[in-house]
């Protein structure tokens, strides 16, 4: 695969997160719903093993709506889990962030021993905006590329709740190659890190075998049944306009308007996993 992505700061960051875990009660993972498998750092699942967890598969807005569903049933069958689905466009993120917490942690609360919550998650996955969201206020740089620094908050949720941010940055760990590929068309690994064409390919190929429909509503190709991906990207080239001086299609430019397409949700509200598939890739991972 042609996927490169670079650990860094990686001790730093679990060596924080370790000492951030202490006192705490909950730990909050953020997930992309579009790919709750691929999104997941499995360091925070290890690092917090044994304390209530919370998932929120956000970007639900850009996720297959049934397909989220069966993410949520998934991780609500593991013990000391709960999940809930959000995105942006939620009016009242805090309210169902609390309802979660508490049903986790009962134990905990009250102003003698507050619930102490911590939230993380790879970047790019919405956490700058959902804590500006809960603040309020704009106090996190949200940004286009993966990775900007930011500091640590802490945030009342309610008058016995603290929730704190992670201190560093986790970056995804790519254990399954499908990971990675679901993660970079998403756009949550930097450019340079991916082939881009390669990308494209494996989107175009799970969109052919689950949705496509939504693939030819967006790009008119008609029936892709029987045709290669390549076949399908070089179609959508050619409906778009996207061609070189002596007619060959230009492959780079179809390959961002298919990405740039996906990770606005033009395609349509599109998951890149079902929970049993990433089960599967992750066994042949482990056995490879
Ligand atoms: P991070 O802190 O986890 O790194 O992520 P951040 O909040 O910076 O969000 C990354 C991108 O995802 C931002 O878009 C943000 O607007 C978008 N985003 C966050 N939550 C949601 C959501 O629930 N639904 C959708 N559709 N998008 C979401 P951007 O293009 O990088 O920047 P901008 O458009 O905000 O300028």
């Amino acid at each position: 695969m042609a996927i490169q992505w670079f650990p860094g700061h990686m001790n730093k960051a679990k060596k924080e997160l370790e000492e951030r875990l202490g006192g705490i009660d909950v730990v909050i993972e953020m997930l992309d719903a579009r790919l709750p498998g691929s999104s997941a750092n499995p360091m925070i699942a290890r690092l917090a093993r044994g304390k209530p967890a919370l998932k929120v598969l956000n970007k639900q807005d850009l996720a297959d709506a049934r397909v989220t569903e069966q993410w949520l049933q998934w991780y609500r069958k593991q013990p000391g889990t709960q999940a809930l689905g959000l995105d942006a466009s939620d009016a009242a993120p805090a309210q169902k962030l609390v309802a979660a917490c508490r049903e986790l942690a009962p134990g905990r609360g009250g102003v003698e021993k507050p619930l102490r919550v911590v939230i993380c998650g790879i970047p790019n996955v919405g956490k700058s905006t959902l804590i500006n969201s809960l603040m309020g206020r704009r106090i996190a740089k949200t940004g286009n590329e993966p990775g900007i620094t930011k500091g640590q908050q802490r945030i009342m949720l309610a008058d016995d709740i603290e929730l704190f941010d992670t201190p560093g940055m986790l970056w995804p760990k790519i254990i399954v190659p499908q990971g990675g590929y679901n993660l970079a068309a998403s756009g949550a690994v930097g450019r340079n890190a991916l082939d881009e064409e390669e990308v494209v390919l494996e989107l175009l190929l799970y969109l052919m075998k689950r949705y496509p429909a939504e693939l030819d509503a967006r790009y008119k190709i008609g029936d892709s049944d029987g045709l290669q991906d390549w076949q399908v990207l070089e179609l959508i080239g050619k409906k778009r306009g996207a061609v070189l001086p002596g007619g060959r299609i230009n492959i780079q430019k179809a390959s961002e308007i298919v990405l740039t397409d996906f990770r606005d949700g033009n395609i349509g509200r599109i998951s890149l996993e079902l929970p049993e598939e990433w089960a599967a890739w992750e066994k042949a991972a482990k056995e490879h």
